[in-house]
């Protein structure tokens, strides 16, 4: 690529030295009327070299042959018309000074203006033999395509695939839903129509070769609703369609056609994915011994590969699942041969097996992101989830306090606020926990990061999804108002990773998240991109809210006490009156003796003592606990939700309305996921 730019600058200039002799000669056959006096040669001869000699070290001075030609533009001519200026100057000032009064002035005018349109034209040569002549070879196995968006995106994907000759894509229209853009031309390219009228402008284009094979979503910034309903209008017509990348990658100037790409859940959840500066992050794991616990699970394991790229002294993976850990123990050593990795095979109950890995280990940093999570389980297993979630972090933040770890970052989630499972009350208290200090004593800076649904983590709705549709469906979804917040595992692991290099300790770090997504429009929008119509090909069936689910769940309480200034844009910080280690401690003991005689009502209320706003789900009702979240949500009221035909483990009939069927007495998960 390089030798090709140097190859085609020496050509330039060539052709440059060439345009310079020719606009000079030019200007005195035009201004002899095309028949030069013999005595005038001399003088015409002096003035191409010195027209040489003074115009092409000009044109490297400001830059001529810095920009591609092949995407020379509107910049590159005003360069050339810079650089004329000031070569026209300086050359005529030489030539009157070295010719003399015998130079014709006249001639020194024409010279400027000529030799300006030969510059141009040779700097623009290149895209116009692309755009104009390479564009034209037809029935040689190019791919119709149609551009969804007319603005700045499709603009720039249209002058590439022109000035590509390697893209077989020939663009045969936009389509967009401004009515001030209908009928326009935007590179030569005409808007055809709006979204809505895919299906009648690819019949129509289908007339002439070639004919439509791609639509290409060009709307790096839709929101979620805008790119499902371009993606509903492509499969209007029945025409597959990509997308190209978001505006990040835009802006990092890669070339844009080799990005187009499938679409994919993320493009349709709503809102560009959280970047966050690394650099401090840097700084506070480089040369430090960090642990991560839960580190062969989802969130676990992406912990470790983001911590292991900032070149910690050394990364302790800790977890029970042996398989899991010894694949993740794998894939690190694979990846970062000169990473000092230990794994710690161990159960965070066990306060031995902690301590001995806490100090022979000498660990600063702590991820906390061991726990049980799926919610329906855990209603099944409350003795289970309050033993492994509550004491194992408490065994944690006891054993990191012992051993002077700097700072401990627990994984909770959007669960814990006003809980009404026990796996989000567990995870409240361990929040509490986690932030619990003394004002006169030390231990780690701790502090919790909530997030929402992690696109792809273990358990989570899109693999579900994915397979579900893979065997014909149906696709389960719990029910149709069902909506939650979702993140990508990239973006929940540089937020944690973030958030424990700014914690001052006892904060509670939560991502915008933007608007929650309903569950059933990502099943639709699944089904569609497999390919298929939702309730025709594939079915969608509401099995009902399982025990312990919500609605909607929330990022804070609605109280905004306690939230402190952004740090970090996008990433909303709550910093709560933190319990003293001392009434944790008694808590905690009173807790052990519940739950070594096992008794879950008592353990339960014992839980609302520290988490008051805890409402079992048992206690309340499906009814309840909907009218509950219904009152807090966007929804109206529940009436309004049957009122569409919405039963509690009703299916969707075929024209997409869901089909009312008996409510069962009893809720059974068909999978146990985390909706
Ligand atoms: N995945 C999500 O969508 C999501 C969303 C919000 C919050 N979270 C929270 O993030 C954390 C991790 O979630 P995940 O998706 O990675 O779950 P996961 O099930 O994939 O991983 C959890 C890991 O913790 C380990 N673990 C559990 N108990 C342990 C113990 N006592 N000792 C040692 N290891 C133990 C498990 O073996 C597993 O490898 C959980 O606390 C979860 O509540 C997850």
């Amino acid at each position: 690529m390089k030798n090709d730019h140097q190859s085609d600058v020496w050509i330039e200039r060539a052709c440059h030295l060439g345009a310079v002799g020719l606009s000079v000669t030019m200007a005195f056959l035009l201004r002899f009327d095309f028949s030069i006096p013999n005595g005038v040669f001399p003088i015409l001869r002096q003035a191409v070299l010195l027209a040489a000699l003074t115009k092409l070290p000009i044109f490297d001075w400001v830059g001529f042959y810095r920009g591609l030609r092949r995407f020379a533009s509107i910049p590159d001519l005003y360069i050339v018309f810079l650089g004329n200026l000031a070569g026209s100057a300086i050359f005529a000032a030489i030539s009157i000074f070295w010719i003399g009064p015998a130079m014709p002035r006249s001639v020194l005018l024409i010279d400027t203006l000529v030799c300006f349109l030969a510059t141009a034209l040779v700097r623009f040569s290149v895209r116009i033999r692309d755009e104009a002549f390479l564009r034209e070879r037809s029935g040689d196995g190019r791919r119709g395509i149609i551009i969804y968006g007319a603005g700045a995106a499709g603009a720039e994907l249209v002058h590439e695939i022109h000035s590509n000759r390697c893209t077989r894509y020939e663009v045969k229209g936009f389509l967009d839903d401004d009515p001030l853009k209908q009928g326009v031309l935007i590179l030569g390219v005409p808007v055809l129509g709006s979204g809505r009228q895919a299906f009648s402008v690819v019949r129509s284009l289908n007339r002439r070769k070639p004919v439509v094979d791609e639509i290409i979503i060009a709307m790096p910034s839709a929101t979620g609703p805008q790119m499902r309903e371009a993606l509903a209008n492509c499969r209007a017509a029945r025409i597959p369609c990509k997308t190209v990348p978001g505006i990040e990658e835009l802006l990092s100037g890669k070339v844009l056609t080799a990005q187009v790409r499938n679409l994919s859940v993320h493009d349709l959840l709503g809102r560009q994915p959280v970047k966050m500066d690394e650099t401090p992050v840097q700084a506070s794991i480089a040369g430090r011994s960090v642990l991560v616990t839960g580190a062969a699970g989802s969130i676990g394991s992406e912990l470790c590969r983001q911590v292991a790229r900032f070149g910690p002294a050394c990364l302790i993976a800790f977890d029970q699942a042996e398989s899991d850990l010894f694949r993740i123990e794998n894939e690190l050593r694979e990846k970062y041969p000169e990473l000092e990795l230990v794994t710690a095979l161990g159960d965070i109950r066990d306060p031995h097996r902690l301590a001995d890995v806490l100090k022979a280990h000498g660990v600063e940093s702590i991820y906390h992101a061991a726990a049980y999570k799926h919610v329906p389980m855990m209603e099944s297993h409350v003795l289970e989830a309050i033993r492994n979630n509550i004491l194992g972090t408490w065994n944690l933040v006891r054993t990191a306090r012992h051993h002077n770890a700097r700072s401990l970052l627990m994984i909770s989630s959007d669960k814990a606020v006003n809980p009404i499972c026990v796996m989000g009350a567990t995870k409240r208290v361990c929040e509490r926990i986690v932030s619990a200090r003394n004002p006169d004593s030390g231990g780690p800076k701790g502090a919790s990061v909530r997030f929402g649904n992690v696109l792809g983590s273990n358990g989570s709705v899109v693999p579900i999804f994915q397979a579900q549709i893979s065997i014909g469906g149906p696709v389960k979804v719990t029910h149709p108002e069902a909506r939650r917040y979702f993140m990508t595992i990239s973006e929940a692991v540089s937020l944690a990773v973030q958030a424990s290099t700014r914690s001052q300790g006892s904060e509670i770090f939560v991502l915008d998240m933007g608007e929650p997504v309903r569950i059933v429009d990502l099943a639709e929008t699944m089904i569609r991109l497999a390919g298929k119509v939702p309730y025709e090909d594939i079915d969608i069936e509401f099995t009902g809210l399982r025990p312990g689910e919500k609605l909607l769940e929330e990022i804070n309480d609605g109280q905004n006490a306690g939230i402190l200034p952004r740090c970090l844009e996008k990433v909303q910080i709550i910093r709560e009156q933190p319990l003293t280690w001392d009434i944790v401690a008694d808590w905690i003991n009173e807790l052990e003796i519940l739950l070594m005689a096992r008794q879950e009502p008592q353990l339960i209320q014992h839980i609302q003592k520290l988490v008051p706003e805890y409402t079992p789900a048992a206690k309340c009702t499906h009814v309840q606990a909907e009218q509950k979240l219904l009152a807090g949500s966007s929804l109206r009221s529940r009436s309004a939700l049957l009122s569409s035909g919405v039963r509690e483990n009703g299916k969707a009939g075929k024209n997409g309305k869901p089909r009312p069927t008996a409510a069962p007495t009893q809720f059974i998960p068909p999978i146990a996921y985390e909706q």
